[in-house]
Formats: structure tokens, sequence, C-alpha cells
């Protein structure tokens, strides 16, 4: 049922606020991570994890990605690939590496072969984080952290993605603490996912303004994403939710590759795409908008309020009081709202769009 909403795939995006909070109920309470809540097997697991090895597809890879960094920087080495690739790939494990799979579905053809594979392999064990409690990669996985999104039916991933980055944290967090990282740090971080419902809620009010932000794309061809550190995997994720339901061509590039090749495609027809969160590399981030700039590209950007943007044309939309850490999730709303808004004007099947399946059950 799709409510008052025209589409599952709106409903869903509207979802998510709720969706977060289920999948941090139970988990967090008063400032703190309650790993206890995870089982005594994961617990088992995670005690001797030194690294950890990520596979997934499409939607699922990109949150991997911004795992990546999360894991890194408390000092845990990560690794993430698509599952297509890494299952036809002669690989070297490391020492006492957790195999993690993260799946909507639980069904993916290639997630599943890989996690089939890498039994072989060497690693510690496998965790899944995945939607659907009865899935086959949750019943071959030695331990699953289950996303609470609930169902999901539009064929463009949007719930799914922002619980499978809320369980992720909770990895990342239930890791810090083996690392050593003090104890007033990690509070503050499960404050900051403590926030990120509210958050959510309060970035959705930008609907209305993203929509007539959309009508600058309804009759362009292409468009080009950027970001750096873990706004790279989101403008990925963007670009994909693009060029998925509306049909338009759309890339995303770390933006400090610009010069590197993709500065030949942008004049005054290349809308870009950006998020602008208060982060140390925001400068840098600014200078390669201005290159955008000086070639007549339109600029489309999401920003902390923070942020002080001195370039000479623009649209941008605030958002107010992001949480550094909880930042990537916050601002993949405002590119799914995006997308769906630009596909609507297209007038494409937003919730089936052509060529794809919800769930990818052959290679
Ligand atoms: O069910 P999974 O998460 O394993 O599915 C992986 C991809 O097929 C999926 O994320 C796909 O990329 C989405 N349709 C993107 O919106």
């Amino acid at each position: 049922d799709k409510g008052p909403y025209r589409h599952y795939m709106l409903k869903e995006i509207f979802e998510q606020p709720a969706v977060v909070a289920e999948t941090l109920e139970g988990r967090i309470h008063n400032g703190r991570l309650l790993e206890e809540s995870f089982g005594y097997e994961t617990k088992a697991l995670l005690d001797k994890t030194k690294q950890v090895q990520i596979i997934a597809c499409g939607t699922s890879y990109h949150a991997g990605m911004v795992a990546r960094y999360w894991f890194e920087e408390v000092g845990i080495p990560c690794n993430v690939e698509v599952a297509s690739e890494y299952r036809y790939r002669k690989t070297v494990v490391a020492p006492d590496t957790l195999f993690v799979t993260i799946s909507q579905s639980g069904e993916t053809a290639d997630t599943l072969a890989a996690l089939r594979s890498s039994r072989s392999q060497g690693f510690l064990g496998s965790l899944v984080i995945c939607n659907v409690p009865e899935s086959s990669l949750v019943r071959e996985s030695d331990v699953a952290l289950m996303t609470r999104a609930g169902p999901e039916i539009g064929v463009a991933s949007t719930k799914a993605f922002t619980t499978q980055l809320v369980a992720l944290r909770l990895l990342v967090l239930a890791m810090a603490r083996r690392q050593g990282i003090d104890e007033a740090q990690l509070k503050e971080w499960v404050e900051e996912l403590h926030a990120l419902p509210r958050q959510m809620e309060v970035v959705l009010q930008l609907n209305d303004a993203i929509e007539k932000m959309a009508e600058g794309f309804a009759d362009r061809s292409n468009a080009l994403f950027l970001g750096r550190g873990p706004f790279y995997p989101i403008a990925m994720e963007g670009a994909l939710k693009l060029k998925e339901i509306s049909y338009i061509h759309a890339e995303a590039y770390p933006a400090g590759e610009l010069k590197h090749g993709p500065l030949a495609l942008v004049d005054a027809e290349m809308p870009v795409v950006c998020a602008l969160p208060d982060d140390p590399l925001l400068e840098k981030v600014l200078s390669n908008l201005q290159e955008v700039r000086a070639r007549g590209g339109e600029l489309f950007l999401f920003s902390d309020k923070r942020v002080k943007i001195e370039l000479d044309n623009y649209q941008s939309l605030t958002l107010d009081d992001i949480c550094p850490t909880t930042a990537p999730i916050v601002y993949t709303v405002p590119l799914q709202l995006l997308s769906y808004y630009v596909a609507l004007l297209k007038g494409t099947d937003v919730d089936q769009p052509r060529n794809l399946a919800k769930s990818v059950t052959v290679e």
C-alpha cells in the first residue's frame, strides 16, 4: 500500500527516519552501544577480527565503500569489492579477516557465490548485513546483522541503503571499542547515531525545494556527481539513482579526478551535483567546483549551513547541524529525492525502471 504517496519509492524515502530508528532500536541506549544485542557468536567473531573484506553489488556496494572510510578511521584495514569481480579473481586473504556481505534481498547471485567461495579461502568467518531474515545469505552466513527497513518495493534502493549504513556504523563502533578508542569518543559517536532519525526528518522538509531544483535536469542527457572521502561513494549512489530511474546518463567522480579527464565534458549543458558537508576536504571540493564554473558547468549543491560558498553561480539547498560521522547518511536523502523528481518530470516508471529487476538472482 502506497498510502498517500504516488510511488513506493517516495514512500520508502519518507520512511527512512522511522526505519533508521527501528534499526537502532535495542542496539544503542543512553550513549552506549548495546553489543549484547548482536549475540554471543557475533561478538566472539568480532573479538578475533583484525581486518574486514566487504563484498556486495550495486547500492549495497556503495554502502560498503562508505564503511571502508569508517573502518579505517578506527584502525581496521578494510577492502571493498563488487561480488562479480571478486568471485572470479584470485585473492590473497590476510590472517584474521572477516568476510562481510551486504545485501538488501539476501538473494543476489554474485554475492551469494562469493560467500560460498569464501569458505575455502581462509577467512575467520562470515557476517551478512541483510534486510530479509529468511534469505539465502542469512542462512548461509555464520552471523547476521539485520537491517530493519521493512519490505522495499521500489527497484531503486533507498531505505535499504541508509539502514545498511546504520548497521555498518554499529559494526564500526563495536570494532572501535576493540581498538581501544576512548569511551568519551565512542559516546559522542553513539549520540550522533541517536540523532540521525531526527536529522533525516529535517532534511525531508527540503522535498518541495528539491522538486523545484529537479526542473534543471528535465531536458539534460548527462549529469556529473562529485564528492571526496565518504562523499565519493555517496556521489556514486546519487548517480546510480539518477541513471536507474530517469535514464539520464550520470557519472560520479572523486572531485580530485576532474582534471584527469572528466573536466573535458563540462560545458553549460552539464549539470554537476555535489554535497558540501562542513568537513576537512571542503576547501578542496570548493576549488574543484570553481573549475566546473570556469567551464560554464551548472552547479546543484547541498551544503551545510556553516559552509560559505564563494562561487559565481549555483543553486543550493542548506542542511542544518549535521553530525560529522553520520553526514554521508543524511546527505543521501536529498540525492534520492532529486532523482525521484527528475524521473517524475521525465515520466518514467519510477518503481519499475526498464530492464531492471528488484532482486538479481542470476549472474
Ligand atoms: O539485494 P541486494 O542489495 O544484494 O541488491 C544489490 C543490487 O542489485 C541493488 O542494490 C541495485 O543496485 C539497486 N536496484 C540500486 O538501486
